[in-house]
């Protein structure tokens, strides 16, 4: 494993996040039992992982709990989120405190490392960071959390709005964006920002069902093509993507995409979701390796750079 600085939190963390939600949510959408689940997230920290990214909404904090029992509390990162809204509502700031109650109840530890808003649309952002920002940092000072963070809502603010403001403001020391090949919105509009002030970045929306569902990469670029935002030839025939996969670049789409990722400057944790052990292996083997090719990311970057808001679906239920 290849370690790194989480910005300016002093914490030393995996470049390879284990992610507890999304379409997976640890093997639970796909039906494993909770000791597997368990198994697989000890799997992770036995080949180096030590950032796990929770959230209430997830119901995976139990898993990560129990998972961690078995290492030192301070060789493990456990960052979590709090939902803030119901629709574009606000939830009370008291709701946002007894869910960090109650993920540390239930994570069985005194403190998690990360605590984020989850989801910050940009309409309700300004009232996060000034009166809900606040009664956190009281919390911080209390020792409930080491450090305070964000996330964005890709499929609900495509053109990342909330973090052209949030990077700017170093009262946050965690922002967990989406950035993938396609969509390559955060190198304008976050990591300079984030880059300056010293925050730290974990990636969500990495690989997500683009790069993983098949036929939906096809799909995707049958209906750019056809509204001129990407050259025909992408639209034509199977594997649009596949000029990244020969000798001495990718093994596959997906090795492609973490690897497109994890060397773009200003990122420090590649989070990825998964349920099963062999994706696990191969995903943290990815992530590891070498940046691609520079003529093969200056393709992507020339091919899809423009582009918002694409592959930024909602977590959708894996099954078989
Ligand atoms: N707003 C937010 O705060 C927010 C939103 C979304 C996600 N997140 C966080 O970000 C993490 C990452 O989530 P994500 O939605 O970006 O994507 P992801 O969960 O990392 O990946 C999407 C899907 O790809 C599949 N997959 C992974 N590796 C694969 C492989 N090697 N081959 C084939 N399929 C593979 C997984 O299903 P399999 O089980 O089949 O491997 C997974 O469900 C989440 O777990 C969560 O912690 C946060």
């Amino acid at each position: 494993m290849e370690y790194t600085q989480l910005g300016e939190t002093g914490l030393t963390v995996s470049v390879a996040g284990l992610g507890c939600g999304g379409g997976s949510r640890l093997g639970m959408n796909r039906g494993l039992s909770t000791a597997e689940s368990v198994a697989l997230v000890r799997t992770a920290m036995d080949l180096g992982v030590n950032y796990l990214d929770t959230a209430a909404v997830y119901g995976t904090e139990g898993i990560v709990g129990e998972a961690i029992e078995s290492v030192p509390r301070d060789e493990i990162f456990v960052a979590t989120k709090a939902t803030i809204r119901k629709g574009m509502e606000l939830l009370p700031v008291e709701d946002v405190l007894a869910s960090l109650d109650n993920s540390l109840r239930t994570l069985g530890t005194d403190y998690v490392d990360v605590f984020q808003f989850h989801a910050v649309p940009p309409a309700l952002y300004d009232r996060i960071r000034e009166e809900y920002a606040p009664a956190l940092l009281r919390e911080k000072e209390k020792g409930k959390l080491r450090h305070l963070g964000l996330t964005e809502t890709p499929p609900n603010d495509p053109a990342g709005e909330m973090l052209i403001k949030a990077s700017r403001d170093p009262v946050w020391e965690v922002i967990m964006l989406g950035f993938h090949m396609m969509h390559q919105v955060a190198r304008r509009n976050c990591f300079p920002g984030t880059m300056e002030n010293g925050i730290g970045t974990v990636l969500m929306f990495v690989v997500r069902s683009i790069f993983s569902i098949p036929g939906r990469l096809e799909e995707t670029m049958a209906s750019l093509a056809a509204e001129g935002k990407v050259p025909d030839w992408l639209a034509e025939g199977e594997g649009p993507l596949d000029f990244l996969i020969h000798e001495g670049g990718a093994e596959s789409v997906i090795d492609a995409a973490y690897r497109y990722a994890r060397h773009e400057p200003g990122t420090d944790v590649i989070l990825f979701g998964t349920g099963v052990e062999e994706h696990l292996r191969t995903n943290l083997a990815s992530i590891l390796k070498p940046p691609l090719p520079a003529e093969d990311v200056a393709k992507l970057n020339e091919l899809f750079n423009h582009l918002e808001g694409v592959g930024l679906d909602l977590p959708e239920k894996r099954t078989g």
